[in-house]
């Protein structure tokens, strides 16, 4: 599509209407939405911002993370292949060195237990050089290799890395993730968001349910989403 509020917005309007795998692209979003109730500001046409349609047949509840896993490890191999090393910063930006190349919003619906549908939005930065002041340590494909990357062509690229079958198999799925997690088993600053105290850990773990494991000096710390942030 040329133009929409928000690819996530769009799917779940008409979430009956569209099939699984369905997959909304726009070249423009006017309303681009993040995670924490931010805005996803991304330039027209230079970068892709859609969003992929999962249907499950059978996927738990308590299964969720096996989305974040599959579609974070998705994009991480796609850049790797595309000659960027990229890890995934818990639980699903993608980073290259310290900066931001890719952002995840995955939106799930559940019925008696189960995931009915899943909308994971994605916006990886392709062409983009110049990004406002207010987008904390961003970069783009352009800014790490000096190549021009066509949209459609790399959005069906990336695509080809999404495997939906392998959603049956959580626990590799999760050791994929891990495999490529930023700063795990290295000792780094971080934020505790809740008490706001700074402090020393080395993340060992992310726990099939999501929380983050974190050893610290004074033993062993679990985090959940928006608890923990990372002193860059
Ligand atoms: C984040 O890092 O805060 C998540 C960003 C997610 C942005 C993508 S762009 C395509 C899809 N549509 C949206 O409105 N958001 C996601």
């Amino acid at each position: 599509m040329d133009e929409l509020d928000s690819t996530n917005s769009e799917l779940l309007r008409h979430i009956q209407s569209y099939d699984n795998l369905s997959v909304i692209a726009a070249r423009r979003q006017t309303q681009g939405r993040g995670q924490r109730g931010n805005k996803w500001l991304s330039e027209p046409g230079a970068n892709l911002t859609f969003s992929i349609l999962l249907k499950p047949d059978v996927l738990e509840a308590k299964d969720f993370m096996s989305i974040t896993f599959l579609a974070a490890s998705a994009v991480r191999d796609f850049l790797a292949d595309e000659g960027i090393p990229a890890q995934v910063k818990w639980p699903n930006d993608i980073y290259a060195g310290k900066r931001k190349i890719c952002g995840m919003l995955i939106e799930n619906g559940l019925e008696g237990g189960r995931i009915a549908h899943s909308v994971i939005g994605i916006g990886i930065n392709l062409n983009q050089t110049c990004f406002p002041e207010s987008i904390p340590n961003p970069t783009s494909m352009n800014l790490l290799t000096g190549r021009e990357f066509d949209p459609q062509q790399t959005l069906e690229k990336l695509l080809s890395y999404f495997d939906t079958g392998a959603l049956a198999h959580a626990e590799e799925l999760r050791s994929r993730y891990l495999h490529g997690l930023f700063q795990k088993d290295v000792p780094r600053q971080y934020r505790d968001v809740v008490s706001g105290e700074e402090f020393t850990g080395t993340i060992r773990d992310v726990e099939p349910g999501g929380r983050l494991v974190m050893e610290t000096a004074q033993g062993t710390r679990l985090f959940s989403f928006k608890e923990l942030s990372y002193i860059l």
